[in-house]
């Protein structure tokens, strides 16, 4: 269900939250390091959870503004800021990716992770993630993905029937980097690898690790 700002999952913001706890140490822990590794300035983090980035930002960062608009979430994330007080300034407010609540040209970075199969229009997301980062700056992505290949594609879109209903509306089936490859974004780099740390997460093993900067015209 959504309203213009919010977003409500109740059940899987519980779940996903407790699950993905677990899966930092079977993994991902280290594909959220790698994606914010040598990451600078001020960043806006896009449905940023329960908060699980926050721990692997550098010294290098100045201030994290996360998004969030799940109520469970985002409580979630706001105790995980308060815990790094002492570390890293970190905001998190209420807003959803098609709309961020942001003036142009506001940040040095933009990350997202496992965000871009859920929200409802990805490419608005990806062009308002573009309107808020400053020219030169950098969008950093950390996305599952449609596979390249047809048949393990086509058995994607036959789940994805069923799986948003269990999975706080993500799809499995999307094609993201085709989405910031068409965007105005450039892509600087894009590793593509399959990673599951459970057989139930196959349809979201092939994933995407990169960063997209937004060309400076001036
Ligand atoms: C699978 S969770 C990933 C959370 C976190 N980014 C992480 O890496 O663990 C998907 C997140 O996207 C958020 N989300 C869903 N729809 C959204 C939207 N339209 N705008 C912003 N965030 C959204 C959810 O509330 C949730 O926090």
């Amino acid at each position: 269900m959504r309203t213009s700002n919010t977003v409500s999952h109740p059940i899987f913001a519980r779940f996903y939250s407790a699950l993905a706890k677990k899966a930092e140490t079977a993994g991902i822990g280290e594909h959220r390091k790698r994606l914010l590794d040598s990451s600078s300035g001020k960043i806006m983090e896009v449905g940023c959870g329960s908060g699980l980035n926050f721990f692997h930002y550098p010294d290098t960062v100045e201030k994290v503004v996360g998004v969030e608009p799940e109520e469970f979430l985002k409580l979630k994330s706001i105790q995980v800021a308060n815990q790094l007080k002492d570390k890293l300034n970190i905001e998190v407010v209420q807003g959803v990716a098609t709309s961020l609540p942001f003036d142009d040209n506001t940040f040095d970075c933009a990350v997202t992770s496992l965000v871009l199969c859920s929200v409802d229009d990805p490419k608005k997301a990806i062009s308002e993630m573009y309107r808020v980062v400053k020219p030169g700056g950098e969008l950093r992505f950390y996305e599952h993905v449609r596979s390249k290949s047809p048949k393990f594609s086509q058995m994607q879109d036959r789940v994805n029937k069923f799986w948003p209903y269990f999975g706080g509306g993500c799809n499995c089936n999307r094609d993201t980097l085709g989405y910031i490859k068409d965007s105005e974004f450039e892509i600087k780099e894009a590793d593509e690898f399959n990673f599951a740390h459970s057989k139930l997460l196959a349809p979201v093993a092939p994933m995407i690790l990169g960063i997209a900067i937004k060309p400076d015209l001036r």
